[in-house]
């Protein structure tokens, strides 16, 4: 039987390869915006290893979260939709069995790299796979510290998919002291997760400010993490109690309303429920800083805080962004670069290099679809640099499969002169398959 979660998925998947999308008129109502994909991920993945059931309320069913899903299932878990519920069977720790299958992340990076380590700890023999994207992109980053804890990982061609785990000689990891070079909260993820099974204490040092999800959530499942400043210290053999988590929106998924609203002529757009976590609020603060008319209210301060958004549209200016805050706004970049284009001066953007190993290289894609545009812009390794304002004309805008990038053009084909066609705007049912239904939605002013 194929569930509404797959249903779901596969309709997006069937909409049209390519949209055409011209210049607008004033978007106006309520956004429904997705849950949060981080926090999905490791909602189903703690679920699996806890013990007794874990009830989900608003997770994203959109391609990743499903990849992840899936591979669970074939590990033996047993995940069901109960009402508007989704509820996890945990098998607790060291109980998933060896797939019949390839486990297949599809576009999913987060469901590959947090699921290696998963894999590696509960010493389950497997290989996962992915997509042609996701088979591009860096696994060694993962399997070097889990290798240097006893991980017995087979990459292919030294850092990429498949990858095959098989069983370490001991059936435990050992506990490391590991100094993350890359703010990557999926590199963090996966090492707060080995080191719940490893046989001592884990410490992780260096470039830890990324995303903290999985710190939040792991004290909703009774894990305790010692979080000194500048280091996470994780004691293993702790269990993870069921829990019931509640996904806020995704404040990436917000971020393109966010755009729209400030661009847009005379646009009003209120967003409900969105995730105010301060590690993911990067592309708020700068829409912020360049003058932005963004109310912030009915703030609910929890672990996950969560509120809601009103923008309206506002002339921008110029900023600059530099390495320390590049993770609270890494997979808003894209829209940020469409902002940017349309702001007063020069916005330059640096320390971005990650982009470069995203579901495409989204220095490239961003660089290339602009100029298509009509717009200069400079790359450098890590960033970009872009003097605004400049009109855009419509263009053919090659999404590269990539969900943020159909997106972030589809929003700036909103202020171009002139039709803009959007290639493969099916995958944009990776995070937010409701996407041009809600932008439909606010072009015909659905009231606020
Ligand atoms: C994610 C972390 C980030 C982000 C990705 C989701 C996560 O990646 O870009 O979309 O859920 O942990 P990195 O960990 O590679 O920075």
């Amino acid at each position: 039987m194929v569930d509404l979660f797959d249903k779901r998925y596969q309709s997006a998947q069937r909409c049209d390869l390519n949209k055409k999308i011209s210049s607008s008129r004033p978007l106006i109502g309520t956004a429904k915006v997705p849950g949060d994909k981080s926090i999905s991920h490791r909602a189903l993945i703690f679920g699996a290893i806890a013990n007794g059931e874990t009830r989900i309320k608003n997770l994203l069913q959109s391609g990743d979260v499903l990849s992840t899903k899936k591979c669970l299932e074939a590990l033996g878990v047993e995940i069901d939709k109960v009402g508007d519920e989704f509820l996890v069977h945990g098998r607790g720790k060291r109980d998933l069995k060896k797939p019949s299958q390839l486990l297949q992340c599809e576009n999913s990076g987060t469901t590959m790299r947090l699921l290696m380590a998963l894999l590696a700890s509960e010493n389950v023999t497997a290989t996962l796979t992915g997509d042609e994207s996701l088979s591009k992109r860096p696994m060694g980053r993962i399997a070097a510290p889990l290798k240097a804890m006893g991980a017995n990982i087979r990459l292919s061609d030294k850092d990429f998919s498949p990858i095959e785990i098989l069983q370490n000689k001991d059936g435990r990891l050992e506990a490391i002291q590991f100094e993350l070079k890359i703010a990557s909260a999926q590199l963090k993820t996966a090492l707060i997760i080995a080191g719940l099974y490893a046989n001592g204490v884990t410490i992780l040092k260096g470039k830890i400010q990324s995303r903290d999800h999985t710190e939040r959530l792991l004290k909703d499942f009774g894990v305790e993490l010692k979080l000194d400043s500048g280091e996470i210290r994780i004691e293993p053999g702790q269990e993870l109690r069921a829990t019931s988590v509640v996904v806020p929106g995704d404040p990436s998924s917000a971020a393109f309303w966010l755009a729209a609203g400030s661009l847009v002529s005379n646009s009003v757009i209120e967003i409900h429920n969105v995730s105010l976590n301060p590690t993911r609020t990067g592309l708020l603060n700068a829409l912020q800083k360049m003058g932005a008319s963004i109310e912030v209210f009915n703030v609910e301060d929890q672990n996950e805080s969560y509120g809601s958004l009103r923008v309206k549209s506002a002339r921008l200016k110029s900023i600059h962004i530099e390495e320390p805050d590049i993770a609270a706004i890494i997979d808003e970049l894209p829209i940020f670069a469409i902002l940017a284009s349309q702001a007063e001066g020069k916005t330059i953007v640096k320390g971005a290099g990650e982009l470069r190993v995203k579901e495409s290289d989204r220095l490239e894609a961003i660089a290339s679809n602009l100029r298509h545009m009509g717009a200069k812009i400079d790359i450098f390794e890590d960033g970009f640099s872009i003097e605004g304002p400049q009109k855009l004309k419509g263009a053919r805008i090659e999404s590269n499969h990539d969900h943020r990038i159909a997106m972030s053009f589809s929003i700036a084909a909103l202020v171009a002169e002139g039709e803009s066609e959007i290639c493969d705007v099916d995958s944009v049912g990776i995070s937010y398959p409701e996407f041009y239904s809600e932008l439909d939605n606010l072009l015909r002013g659905n009231i606020v």
